[in-house]
């Protein structure tokens, strides 16, 4: 077993409920391993202003249950600099922290990456409530997020239904559709759209007149932030065009990264920090912690990145031809998997919804 002076631990990139929990879980499984825990405040900006806390078991008390982070968040620049890094080191240097728990999103991950790279070792948990981090089927946030969405459109859903109008609802995700598709099946919205399945507005119109015509009042349609432009709000306009149905829009915005986390969130956060704390005091680094059907498991970061890099269609030709056989072999199984369990999902909200 590795000794270790002191583990860090931070949160980094877009808050998500139930990183808390997990920052107390890296505090007490390491506590109760021997090993001092420096919190570091807001991401990796604190690591390169010497913004450190010494943890006590008590300094995590009672944060089981509370939304945001206890360490604050950041997305900080200087850290993709070379100066940055080189002071990030210099502060895990001189308060003696050997290693490190970076719970966030893929910039998180890659800031994780360098710092091992350059001699401090690093343990990443999947934390955004985005769901959009392809080596893991889970991101801590997610489930909290998805009840809030699902609050806030039954609401919407209620006075549609008294006004026998439609809500165009804006939903979060940072590109990945997942946040969208899943409130859209647990809302039975009418019409679900994200970047990754193709959107047909000729037919979402026909069903809403067909099912209009049947006597339906209320209309809901799930769209994922940042379509292109404007164009939900746009949306929102074109289908009372359309229909003659009036049609509002509303963009749940932050709302969705607030609230206190849901249990799925509590239990994945404590285990998912446990797991954290576990493989790098067995001396293992540069792993990010991840659920993948159904089990808490941990994959190498640099595979993580280049698989979501892969999986969101932003790598190159050239790049793609660098991957080494078997890990492009892995990446399109899981690929594979991620896309047809989406698809799946839309389908099925598609045929259930009117
Ligand atoms: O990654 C979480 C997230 O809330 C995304 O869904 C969204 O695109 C982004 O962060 C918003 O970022 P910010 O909080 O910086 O406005």
């Amino acid at each position: 077993m590795a000794k270790f002076r002191r583990i860090g631990v931070l949160t980094s990139g877009g808050d998500a409920p139930g990183m808390n929990p997990a920052v107390r879980a890296v505090t007490r499984a390491a506590i109760a391993a021997g090993t001092e825990v420096i919190a570091i405040n807001r991401g990796y900006s604190g690591l390169i202003q010497d913004d450190l806390k010494l943890f006590r078991s008590t300094d995590v008390s009672n944060i089981i249950s509370l939304g945001g982070t206890k360490l604050y968040s950041d997305r900080c620049l200087e850290f993709k600099t070379e100066e940055g890094m080189a002071k990030a080191i210099a502060t895990c240097k001189e308060n003696h922290i050997d290693g490190i728990v970076a719970i966030g999103g893929d910039g998180t991950f890659r800031g994780a990456r360098d710092l091992t790279e350059r001699g401090v070792p690093c343990i990443g948990i999947t934390g955004t409530i985005d769901n959009d981090i392809s080596s893991s089927d889970y991101t801590i946030g997610f489930d909290t997020a998805l009840n809030t969405c699902v609050q806030m459109i039954d609401r919407l859903r209620d006075t549609c239904e008294s006004h026998a109008r439609c809500d165009v609802v804006e939903i979060m995700g940072n590109g990945c559709g997942d946040l969208a598709i899943y409130s859209g099946i647990a809302v039975g919205a009418t019409q679900i759209i994200t970047k990754e399945i193709p959107f047909d507005e000729d037919k979402m119109i026909a069903k809403m007149l067909k099912a209009r015509a049947e006597g339906k009042r209320n209309f809901i349609v799930c769209a994922s932030e940042n379509m292109t432009g404007e164009f939900n709000e746009a949306l929102a306009k074109r289908i009372q065009e359309k229909t003659g149905i009036e049609t509002k829009f509303a963009r749940l915005a932050h709302v969705q990264r607030g609230g206190s986390p849901t249990y799925r969130d509590r239990a994945m956060g404590t285990l998912m920090g446990y797991k954290a704390v576990e493989l790098l005091l067995e001396g293992k680094s540069n792993l990010v912690v991840v659920l993948r059907n159904g089990k808490i498991d941990s994959m190498d970061i640099s595979f993580a990145l280049d698989l979501d890099k892969y999986y969101k269609g932003k790598m190159s030709a050239e790049e793609i031809a660098a991957i080494a056989p078997d890990d492009k072999k892995r990446m399109d199984e899981i690929v594979k998997e991620k896309r047809a369990t989406i698809e799946r999902a839309y389908m099925i909200n598609d045929t259930v919804s009117i």
